[in-house]
């Protein structure tokens, strides 16, 4: 139907189906990878308005300023109509062009479309009930094919290597934003487009901080330091945690590291065995109690602040996530960290994070650096 390259058609005929299905008019989306893997089109947003429209039935279309207009059109390469325009003139016009007749039922907007941009469109649609995209395409995204796979193996291939430099690099003296700088480089000598997000460089009490602003600090012998990083290939986002210990860790340090790696083991283990034998799948929440127990049994159950994981894809966080209250099972084409970590507050972290795929033999880990205790001496 749409001359579109790659499974984009596809795609937007399985999105079609679910709006059908659950009574969505249509589902409007900004510049995110949900654009990105409905149409090709990778845009960065702005104040100008950038919608790609896909009514529940028909053809899509996208509005994009003229001056994006060239850009667009090789991305898409005419799958579509793309309806552009000048600077002088109202685009919403174009977006009541774009949307069916006779629109009923709620509307899909994309969850990070901008505020103002979603207020300049409200009045198209003046009956609707206006629900997250994500209702629609989340269901989509989280299975992943073996292409996307793929794409996300190499990305973590690429995040081995760097933690390989990064073991190599760290020392004593060294600051948490140097390191970071060294770590956005190394992505991109190791073959990635860019990283997928700012590299989360704890080092001493500031690892206690599970998502700390890496800032200044230089390293001391006797540091744990929490490295949390990831590139991005083709698109798609590699996500990584190791933490290293300059110096001798002393009994604390090993023991608090034994049980965040074995949290992480069990959380693994604990999916495989969903896929034994009868393969009843292992739910989000399943997986987060086993990793929760192992660290509970520890004796640092308070200390680990967080869910244990979190899907991964075009987005770095998205569905699906491994936390209580998710009881949905982890399914073949899943993608999802195991994160867990134990945060002593003034003192030190450690997470162990690596980027789990289930496969209809069970899950297999995408990343492969080691989860040993990692002394720098
Ligand atoms: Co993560």
């Amino acid at each position: 139907m749409y001359k579109m390259k790659n499974n984009y058609g596809e795609r937007i005929a399985k999105a079609q189906k679910v709006m059908e299905r659950e009574g969505y008019s249509c589902l409007i989306l900004g510049p995110s990878a949900n654009m990105y893997y409905f149409t090709g089109l990778k845009t960065t947003p702005d104040e100008r308005l950038q919608l790609v429209v896909i009514p529940a039935a028909g053809e899509p279309a996208a509005i994009l300023p003229e001056m994006y207009q060239s850009k667009a059109a090789e991305q898409i390469a005419g799958s579509f109509p793309l309806l552009a325009w000048a600077d002088q003139q109202d685009p919403v016009d174009l977006v009541k062009e774009a949307v069916p007749r006779k629109a009923e039922g709620p509307v899909a907007v994309d969850d990070t479309l901008w505020a103002s941009h979603l207020l300049q469109i409200m009045p198209v649609f003046p009956e609707a009930i206006f629900r997250p995209a994500s209702r629609v395409v989340d269901s989509l995204r989280m299975f992943k094919d073996e292409e996307e796979i793929a794409l996300m193996a190499r990305a973590h291939a690429a995040a081995d290597r760097v933690l390989e430099r990064v073991r190599q690099e760290i020392r004593p003296g060294m600051e948490e934003r140097e390191l970071a700088f060294f770590i956005e480089t190394a992505y991109r000598e190791e073959g990635c487009d860019d990283i997928s997000f700012k590299p989360i460089v704890a080092s001493g009490p500031n690892s206690a901080s599970p998502h700390h602003q890496t800032g200044n600090r230089k390293f001391q012998a006797g540091d744990m330091v929490v490295v949390d990083c990831g590139g991005l290939f083709q698109g798609y986002c590699s996500d990584v945690t190791r933490t290293f210990c300059l110096g001798d860790g002393d009994a604390e340090i090993k023991a608090v590291y034994q049980a965040v790696k074995e949290a992480n083991e069990a959380a693994f283990q604990r999916i495989g065995e969903g896929y034994a034998g009868e393969k009843a799948g292992c739910s989000g929440e399943e997986a987060d109690r086993a990793a929760r127990e192992a660290i509970t049994r520890a004796g640092y159950g308070p200390y680990f602040i967080h869910r244990t994981g979190h899907g991964i894809g075009l987005d770095v966080h998205e569905a699906p996530y491994l936390v209580e209250g998710n009881g949905e099972k982890l399914l073949p084409g899943m993608v999802f960290s195991i994160e867990p970590g134990i945060y002593l507050p003034g003192r030190f972290g450690v997470r162990i994070e690596d980027i789990v795929a289930v496969t209809s033999q069970g899950p297999v880990r995408l990343n492969r650096y080691s989860r040993d205790f990692l002394e720098i001496q």
